[in-house]
């Protein structure tokens, strides 16, 4: 089993600017969380790298931005009303609520040793559904009719939009719609930092094919979401599909595997992604709640038909949790007692590229450090600091996970050349000030940072 590193992440997420609990200084709201500098930095970066490789770098997809509010039929007919719930038991005694079917997982907060319903003060209440949507009231008047949900997914804002898009941007099937964005689920036992949370974000892709052909285009998609996971750098052997069995399966789909990635400690493998073959299912049903037809008419072949959904549905919080969690490093350093704490961030993703430092505060060495921050601050986040020992300033940036660090001195200023110290394996080597920027690009598609041999001179 993998070492749990979640408290030592929770931790260094606050200290460093990665993840703060919402409202901390009221006491915080229970599983929400707001993301620091560092934080908003990284989720962008695997925002904007599923973004260009669902819909940039494809001609067959289309992106879309929907509403979190939406119609409150589109929840009757997407199934939410009626079946998005799970089962809840109260405890009368401590106010606790547990979700029925995970009552074997949970523990007593009177005694933790003890699970739900093992102490003498319990008194468990029979299950009963409770519906995960956030119900809230559209305009001035608080009755049943202006009841609206907060969306439990985004996926249905691209069902309803599918003849939008298809329409105006003459896609032909097979094609796909994207989206990233907010989605809100009244989780009952939220927890474990970043992975369960009541608001979170979805990066979903639908994608519309002929039907008979769903199962091939089901494949092909399984194996580019696992590809671009592994592309984020989050290591093969703590990936693994699982498929759902007829059980776990939702009554519509075909098909479903989920992307499961191992958090360590008791947490193990868990879902970051599912890949779905939802049928016709949802149009069909958002066909038949609002009467409009949604069927895709193929003129070439002069047929019309409602296509068959292939679905990838990853959540942007927990795959950003997984990079942090994948990213975490304590080891020694030859040579020192400390150690270091570095966050081993695929250099694409690192919410700062690259620290600058002058070695010391005089000679012209900030004002030529400063220069040279401005200049690459055009094409990458980088953070300039000059307090410090050196050591102490690698430091803070190994555990910001930050590339490069870029130092300035003395012989600097004389001949224009700077060091650059590569995170992972503290290597140097000494470039042209002119060549600062080449040599980080051609880092930022690899895995790992350590110097070149070839660039060492
Ligand atoms: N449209 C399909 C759908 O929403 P899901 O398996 O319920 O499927 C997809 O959710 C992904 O969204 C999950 O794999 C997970 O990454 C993320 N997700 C779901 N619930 C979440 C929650 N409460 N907190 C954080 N992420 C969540």
């Amino acid at each position: 089993m993998r070492p749990d590193v979640l408290e030592t992440l929770v931790s260094l997420a606050k200290r460093r600017g990665f993840i703060f609990q919402s409202s901390e200084i009221y006491g915080g709201t229970g599983s929400v969380w707001d993301y620091g500098p560092l934080g908003v930095e990284l989720k962008n970066n695997v925002k904007a790298r599923w973004w260009n490789a669902m819909v940039r770098e494809r001609d067959d997809v289309e992106g879309l931005d929907a509403a979190i509010l939406m119609h409150p039929k589109v929840w009757e007919a997407s199934g939410h009303v009626s079946g998005f719930s799970d089962p809840l038991v109260d405890c009368k005694a401590c106010k606790a609520r547990f979700r029925a079917d995970k009552i074997q997982d949970a523990q007593c907060p009177r005694k933790p040793s003890k699970k739900p319903g093992e102490h003498t003060d319990c008194q468990l209440t029979e299950p009963r559904q409770f519906n995960l949507m956030f119900k809230t009231f559209m305009g001035p008047v608080e009755d049943t009719a202006a009841v609206v949900y907060l969306r439990p997914e985004t996926a249905q804002g691209i069902f309803v939009n599918f003849l939008n898009v298809q329409q105006a941007t003459r896609q032909k099937v097979p094609f796909g719609i994207a989206q990233i964005g907010k989605a809100f689920r009244n989780e009952i036992t939220p927890g474990n930092f970043t992975f369960r949370t009541r608001e979170f974000e979805q990066m979903e892709m639908q994608f519309f094919v002929e039907p008979g052909t769903d199962m091939e285009h089901f494949e092909r998609w399984k194996q580019a979401r696992l590809d671009w996971h592994l592309g984020l750098g989050l290591d093969r052997d703590r990936l693994e599909f699982h498929q759902h069995t007829e059980k776990e399966l939702a009554h519509y789909a075909r098909a479903a595997f989920d992307i499961n990635f191992d958090f360590g400690g008791s947490l193990g493998f868990q879902e970051i992604e599912g890949v779905h073959n939802r049928s016709d299912f949802d149009l069909k049903q958002h066909q038949e709640f609002s009467t409009k037809k949604l069927e895709y008419v193929d003129q070439a072949a002069n047929k019309r038909y409602l296509p068959y959904v292939i679905e990838t549905s990853v959540g942007a919080d927990r795959v950003t949790l997984a990079i942090m969690v994948n990213a975490l490093r304590e080891e020694l350093v030859p040579g020192e007692t400390e150690g270091r704490t570095v966050m081993g961030f695929h250099p694409a993703l690192a919410p700062i590229k690259a620290g600058v430092f002058p070695l010391t505060k005089k000679d012209g060495q900030p004002e030529m450090a400063e220069a040279l921050a401005a200049k690459l601050r055009k094409k990458f986040n980088v953070f300039y600091d000059e307090a410090g020992a050196i050591g102490r300033r690698y430091r803070r940036q190994d555990e910001a996970g930050t590339p490069f660090g870029i130092t300035i001195d003395s012989d600097s200023t004389v001949n224009n050349d700077v060091t650059i110290r590569f995170r992972d394996d503290m290597g140097q080597i000494r470039v042209s000030t002119d060549k600062v920027i080449e040599v980080m690009a051609s880092y930022l598609d690899k895995d790992h940072v350590t110097a070149d041999s070839k660039l060492v001179g």
